[in-house]
């Protein structure tokens, strides 16, 4: 686990991320599109050279220094989220994607991968296309449309099929 962990994920110790830049947001809703609060949020990806934060990783030496790898945002009453990160990229035999995790108190960790629309090695990703159900793999595919100053901007919103009385408030 990074000593820096919050949701700025392209500035580690006054060092920038190298990559494009992006802003992941979207809101984390249950079963009937309410917005759910106290959502612990985490993503973690490759950096800009398809590397990965990992105690473990034989390449830790050649990671990028200025990116935090890992990042967390606990939901508000809106059940909004938001991170700076980078647009991720190709490893190995993976296509682009984000690593997104979802805890609600009292419920287990649900995990998820979020992609790029129109990227072409989504076609042959063997994560998403163990995706059996087509109209789910479409809606991990999110658009990263242009935005202000060369970033991109993503809306990935993420609906737990949760029952109202399983969010009670506490
Ligand atoms: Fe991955």
């Amino acid at each position: 686990m990074p000593l820096d962990r919050d949701n700025d994920l392209v500035q580690v110790d006054g060092q920038s991320a190298l990559g494009t830049l992006v802003e992941l947001h979207g809101r984390i809703l249950d079963a009937r599109g309410e917005p759910l609060k106290q959502a612990l949020v985490e993503i973690w990806q490759v950096d800009a050279d398809g590397i990965y934060l990992h105690s473990r990783s034989g390449s830790r030496q050649r990671r990028d220094a200025g990116f935090q790898g890992y990042g967390r945002f606990e939901t508000a009453s809106s059940g909004e989220y938001r991170f700076r990160t980078i647009r991720p990229v190709a490893y190995s035999s993976r296509t682009p994607h984000i690593h997104v995790a979802v805890t609600l108190p009292g419920q287990p960790r649900f995990t998820t991968q979020c992609y790029i629309r129109g990227e072409p090695r989504n076609a042959d990703d063997f994560v998403l296309n163990g995706v059996a159900d087509a109209r789910a793999r479409e809606l991990l595919q999110v658009d990263f449309l242009p935005g202000a100053n060369g970033e991109q901007l993503a809306r990935f919103d993420i609906v737990l099929g949760l029952t109202p009385s399983d969010n009670a408030p506490s």
